[in-house]
């Protein structure tokens, strides 16, 4: 466990971080991390060659879904395997949607140094959660995490599309029904109370972001992409990291390439780049994405299907869809400003990091906010 243990930062070619570092470190030099996903060995070079290839730092995530699919221990050894074969790149290994107390503990055993609680929704991922659900919950996984110098991650506001009311149910996560405009936008006014009383790192945002591919029918505008309103809780937390769930851009290329060779995607747009980017300029530090990868690696799986109709070696389906996700990555590394940042982090172990959070170094920084209401 030596090469995964987070806590100790010593004896290994470990560069494992703390989201709280990296994110502190974005919003000191302004930029952006996408946080990619993490299922299989391929999705995990891909990011890792294209941080590589630009010198950025790392957010991978894995869900409940992937914990389940890989298991932890895969989880874990692939990571270490990262770690060793790109010691130079600050990883950061972070539970996506934890759900509860327990998902969270199990995660940070695995050697997550980050976990998201999202107490917005209770424990079946499904039912809204009440304010105070929410606030608690959260507050015991800071406590738990803090202790042991790992950061969280909390969500305020229930992610759903602003066009139809609806969660996105695709991958397992979200409400069903329809909810109302202002359970899914986030308030900036309750924003800082919920910081000021769970101590999170980072804090998810609701603002018309979803889920998996189908998140527009047109083109994003203010309406359904409510980007005033990260603006809003930057102005009232302007020392806070938010965190852009729902951020695939869903580009028309893979779109036309999974249907060009037989997917049957309808038409669907994604958040456009420059809205993230804008919202980097606001407070943005992470920004989750998962659906533009997938989309990446299953259009090069159906090109090689059709066009090589008696492959079968899993090799050839599998090197050009991991090429795929990399020039992805790369592209979103160059655009949200991470590239060129990996080899300006000396990174604090976690054991440092837990100090710094009992001498109270790291408190959310809401004085400021505060005393300007
Ligand atoms: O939270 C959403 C991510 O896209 C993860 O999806 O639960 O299917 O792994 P998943
Ligand atoms: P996408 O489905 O837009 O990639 O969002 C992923 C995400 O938010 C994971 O938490
Ligand atoms: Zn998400």
């Amino acid at each position: 466990m030596a090469l995964c243990d987070g806590s100790t930062g010593k004896g290994s070619a470990m560069a494992r971080i703390s989201l709280r570092q990296i994110l502190d470190h974005a919003a000191e030099r302004g930029y952006g991390v996408p946080a990619f996903s993490i299922n299989n060995m391929e999705q995990g070079l891909a990011i890792l060659e294209a941080a590589n290839e630009c010198d950025a730092p790392v957010i991978i995530q894995a869900s409940r879904g992937a914990r389940s699919y890989a298991g932890d221990i895969m989880l874990a050894k692939m990571v270490e395997a990262l770690e060793l074969m790109f010691p130079h790149i600050p990883i950061c290994l972070h539970q996506d949607h934890g759900n509860n107390e327990a998902t969270c503990a199990t995660a940070i055993q695995h050697g997550f140094t980050s976990v998201m609680m999202d107490g917005s929704l209770e424990a079946d991922a499904r039912t809204p959660a009440s304010y105070d659900y929410n606030v608690d919950i959260t507050r015991r996984v800071t406590d738990m995490a803090h202790w042991v110098g790992a950061s969280v991650e909390g969500e305020l506001g229930v992610l759903g599309s602003l066009e139809t009311g609806e969660g996105e149910k695709e991958d397992g996560h979200g409400f069903d029904g329809r909810l109302d405009r202002d359970m899914l936008l986030t308030d900036p006014d309750q924003a800082v109370d919920f910081v000021a009383r769970t101590r999170v790192d980072a804090l998810a945002i609701a603002m018309g972001t979803s889920h998996g591919a189908y998140k527009f029918s047109r083109r994003p505008d203010g309406d359904v992409l409510a980007m005033d309103v990260v603006e809003a809780i930057n102005d009232k937390l302007p020392g806070i990291h938010l965190v852009m769930h729902g951020s695939s851009s869903v580009p028309q290329e893979l779109q036309d390439i999974f249907n060009e060779f037989g997917g049957e995607m309808p038409q669907t747009y994604g958040v456009p780049v420059e809205e993230i980017v804008r919202g980097i300029r606001h407070g943005v530090r992470k920004v989750n994405i998962d659906t533009d990868c997938r989309l990446a690696i299953a259009g090069q799986l159906r090109k090689v299907a059709m066009e090589e109709k008696a492959q079968f070696d899993p090799r050839k389906f599998l090197k050009p869809a991991t090429d795929a996700m990399r020039a992805l990555c790369r592209d979103r590394f160059e655009q949200f400003g991470t590239a060129g940042n990996a080899g300006r982090i000396k990174v604090i172990s976690l054991a440092d990091m837990a100090k710094r959070y009992a001498d109270g170094a790291l408190d959310p920084q809401i004085a400021a906010a505060r005393a300007a209401e």
